[in-house]
């Protein structure tokens, strides 16, 4: 039994269930939370894969708190009534946490796509590093998406027989979209200019709602002022406190598009196209490397250390005048630029979900006897 909620689960998921269900043998249920609706939709759509259980727990404007109460008794029926060998869970989300706490209360193995990753702050990213690591607590069987996640969880005491280097599945997603023929004919929301350089962005980041969202919104409206030739494009994400903040920041503000959400294909286009991206999102800073994108990261840590080491993003912080001064010197300086455009791809080489569906199979596939 897979279970996703989010937009990044669908992304990071559905090449580990296209993997599981080419294995003969392999019953696979796919359960989603519905924890994100339009967003997880959208993103399912492009993989085609549809949920043989929806949960629809979302409620527009909730709360932490609603959201776990609600996943919780629900999950609890989907495993009751599904009886799996194994939940399959992915990522930080806290669909992750409460599936993998409802598989815990019956006695059912927890597998954990993207197991290991810390930023080692408890409150940032906010509440994504509790739910890691809480879901650790609840794992049986560990996929660390890189060496240094899988240090992470010896240290915690996890043993080692129980965590599996896989790479990270998003690397499989981005080759399965980037390199299928409707990539490159997919429509574009915007006219790409390459006289002109564009900057994607995204933002979502719960620590950072209030006033260092604002601070960031500022600093674009300076980098676009300051650089007539810089375009700025932002989808913008759906969660309210993140509408509210961009559309009153931006709303009007030249050469910044703000665009509805991307589906994945689209997304992934853009990002190609871009000049560098700056971003709070995860697996955004997990792709952009594979393009040969610089990243500028929009958090004050990372759980994601792999890309900075490798000199290709860096860390700059959600301060106004520091992404002020790490966009000008992307833009202003080609050597700088050059340094970290630099196509590579730390987290993964694109055979994560095969290693992933493998170990399941070796770990919990069995014959069921039919009397
Ligand atoms: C969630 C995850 C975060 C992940 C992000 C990916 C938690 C606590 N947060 O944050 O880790 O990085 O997803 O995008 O698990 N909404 C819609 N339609 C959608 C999706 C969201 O309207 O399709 C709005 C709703 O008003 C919803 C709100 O956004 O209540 C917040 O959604 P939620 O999943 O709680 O938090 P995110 O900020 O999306
Ligand atoms: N993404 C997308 N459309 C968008 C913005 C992002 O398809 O408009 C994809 C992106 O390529 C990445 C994933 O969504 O794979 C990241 O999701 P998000 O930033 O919401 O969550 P996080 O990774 O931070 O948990």
């Amino acid at each position: 039994m897979t279970v996703l909620g989010t937009r990044p689960e669908a992304i990071k998921l559905a090449p580990v269930i296209k993997a599981l269900r080419a294995r003969p043998g392999v019953e696979t249920t796919v359960v989603s939370t519905s924890q994100h609706r339009e967003l997880l939709r959208q993103a399912l759509d492009v993989f085609e894969v549809t949920p043989d259980v929806d949960l629809s727990v979302m409620q527009p404007g909730q709360t932490l708190e609603e959201l776990t109460v609600r996943v919780l008794p629900a999950m609890q029926q989907a495993i009751a009534a599904g009886q799996p060998d194994v939940l399959v869970v992915q990522g930080d989300t806290t669909t992750v946490f409460v599936a993998s706490l409802a598989a815990f209360y019956q006695q059912i193995p927890v597998a954990h796509v993207e197991a290991g990753l810390r930023s080692h702050h408890l409150y940032n990213p906010f509440p994504e590093e509790a739910n890691r690591r809480l879901t650790s607590v609840l794992t049986t069987l560990h996929f660390a998406p890189t060496e240094l996640a899988r240090q992470n969880l010896l240290r915690e005491g996890v043993a080692d027989a129980h965590i599996a280097v896989t790479g990270n599945t998003v690397v499989d997603a981005l080759h399965l979209i980037s390199r299928s023929a409707r990539f490159a004919t997919a429509p574009l929301p915007l006219t790409i200019d390459p006289t002109r350089r564009l900057l994607l962005v995204t933002l979502h980041r719960r620590e950072s709602f209030g006033g260092a969202l604002r601070d960031m919104c500022g600093a674009l409206r300076q980098i676009t002022a300051s650089h007539p030739g810089v375009d700025v494009v932002i989808p913008v994400h759906r969660n309210p406190a993140v509408q509210d903040a961009v559309l009153e920041e931006l709303s009007g503000v030249e050469r910044v598009s703000l665009l509805e959400p991307l589906d994945y294909v689209t997304f992934l286009r853009i990002m190609q196209a871009s000049y560098f991206v700056l971003t709070d999102s995860g697996g955004v800073q997990e792709e952009a490397p594979v393009f040969g994108r610089p990243v500028l990261v929009l958090r004050e840590t990372t759980e994601r250390q792999e890309a900075i080491d490798a000199g290709v993003a860096r860390l700059v912080g959600t301060k106004g005048e520091n992404i002020v001064s790490a966009a000008a010197e992307l833009l202003d300086d080609r050597s700088a630029y050059d340094r970290m455009a630099r196509a590579t791809s730390p987290y993964g080489d694109g055979h994560a979900s095969e290693r992933i569906a493998d170990l399941l199979m070796a770990r919990f596939g069995h014959e069921r006897h039919v009397s």
